[in-house]
């Protein structure tokens, strides 16, 4: 059986005013992914490739956001906001490319699952010619509802237009529906703005294909699926319900977590099984943990690469480009940009490796520092295996240290240091005998003459 080619369409023209926000509402981050990107992932997750984005003014921004999830996008632009329908049709192209399935969802309701969509596309495989879907929200204001029946759905109807009795319906289109792509055109065509709003209402055509003989009926996907975000409030709402069912796919992957409620993770985030992540730890975009690495409370990464059995934390800081090879090490508040840590390496405490190399089984000791920017350039640090730091040395870059070298407590190494080689960056120290016995006399000496004074 061939499978089933499918369009989505994704509607995204809408302002957003209550986000109270320069960007546009689709573009706010859920995970450190803009909202209408998720809507796309999910819809690519469905197996769907092809997708009308429907946008409004200046949609470039929200282009760029679906494209870097999916590829074969098609920019619609609505120029006027007339309503769901209105706005399906703007991409009028695109559904006329004879589909066999149309799906049609909100560029705003990030929390829609694949397996949402999935069961919709099936109900078309099996015949049905709109399929609507709906939820059952625990206050239904504000939506449109649902009357059915026999099984069959009749109407949707919006709450400004709705009786008393309607009102009182429990079950509410979540907005999303998949429609037939043979017949979608000529139904959607036939939708007019007769209505409370004067609105072009994609819900009209639950009637419109009723009395065309269509079947039409409605399933019920559960309410995270079709959380709309209109407020920040409702962001961070959906935010936390995205984190909730990551962190819950991570530990049925096999992720420990003691407090999963204090992690938080990116949308991209790849934590293999029996890792084991303590509390408070956050993940920006980018970052993957191979298998039996410990992750120590209080640590913030981005686009970093965690090795197996790897140790890091408490209170670590993985910035862009930090690569820790396995059995590496890195302790409390050291900071890593930009630099691969080698097998078994340990940077322990107090450090920054920016721009640098760190050979296998290197030592690096606490508060070292690699001087990696001169104010305009950056430059590479290279530690070769084996290597001793010790504590509270300066490395200017660009510089290197040979294998198996060792370089002084509080050193600053300017020149680069030869394999086995021992190396001192500072100023010989000198001790004068006896010499804090007068010092001490002397000044005493001036604070009692200061009280007489
Ligand atoms: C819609 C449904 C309602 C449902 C609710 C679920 C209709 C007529 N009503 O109402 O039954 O209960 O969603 O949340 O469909 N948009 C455009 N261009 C337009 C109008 C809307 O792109 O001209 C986009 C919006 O940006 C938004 C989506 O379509 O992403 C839904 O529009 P919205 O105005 O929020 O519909 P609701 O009134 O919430
Ligand atoms: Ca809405």
């Amino acid at each position: 059986m061939t499978p089933r080619s499918c369009l989505t369409v994704i509607l995204a023209a809408g302002e957003g005013t209550r986000m109270k926000s320069s960007l546009p509402k689709v573009l706010h981050n859920i995970a450190g992914l803009p909202i209408v990107a998720h809507v796309a992932k999910a819809v690519h997750g469905a197996g769907v490739r092809d997708i009308a984005l429907v946008v409004g003014k200046g949609g470039n921004q929200v282009e760029a956001a679906v494209r870097s999830v999916v590829s074969s996008v098609t920019v619609h632009e609505q120029t006027e906001r007339l309503g769901t329908a209105h706005a399906v049709l703007a991409a009028r192209e695109s559904i006329a490319r004879e589909y066999d399935d149309i799906l049609v969802v909100f560029g705003d309701t990030p929390l829609i699952e694949t397996a949402a969509l999935d069961q919709a596309r099936s109900k078309l495989a099996d015949g049905v010619d709109v399929v609507v879907m709906g939820f059952r929200p625990a206050v239904p204001n504000g939506y449109g509802r649902l009357i059915e029946q026999d099984g069959r759905l009749i109407a949707i109807r919006e709450e400004k237009d709705a009786s008393e009795a309607e009102k009182k319906i429990g079950f509410c289109n979540g907005g999303l529906m998949a429609l037939r792509g043979q017949t979608a055109l000529a139904l959607l065509d036939k939708i007019t703005n007769d209505n409370a709003n004067n609105e072009f209402y994609l819900t009209d055509v639950v009637e419109i294909a009723n009395a065309d003989g269509k079947s039409v009926v409605a399933i019920e996907i559960s309410p995270d699926n079709v959380i709309g975000i209109n407020t920040r409030v409702e962001l961070a709402e959906a935010e936390a319900i995205w984190q909730t069912r990551k962190r819950r796919d991570m530990m049925l992957a096999g992720v420990t977590m003691q407090a999963p409620e204090t992690v938080f993770f990116a949308h991209d985030t790849l934590v293999e099984a029996d890792a084991i992540l303590e509390p408070n730890i956050i993940f920006g975009p980018g970052v993957s943990i191979a298998s039996g690495a410990v992750i120590h409370a209080f640590s913030y990464f981005e686009g970093a690469k965690i090795g197996a059995n790897a140790n890091v934390g408490p209170f670590a800081r993985l910035r862009p480009g930090a690569d820790l090879a396995a059995k590496s090490k890195v302790g409390n508040f050291v900071e890593v940009k930009n630099a691969k840590v080698g097998v078994g390496a340990k940077v322990n405490h107090l450090t920054y490796i920016g721009d640098a190399i760190v050979g296998p089984a290197a030592n690096i000791g606490a508060g070292a520092i690699t001087c990696n920017y001169d104010g305009y350039n950056k430059h590479l640090t290279e530690i070769g295996a084996n290597v001793f730091i010790g504590s509270n040395s300066s490395l200017v870059a660009p510089v290197s240290i040979g294998d198996n070298a060792y370089v002084a407590s509080g050193s600053v190494i300017t020149a680069n240091v030869p394999a086995d080689a021992l190396a001192f960056g500072r100023a010989r120290q000198e001790v004068k005998e006896g010499r804090a016995v007068q010092l001490r006399a002397r000044y005493a000496a001036q604070k009692l003459a200061k009280k007489a004074d």
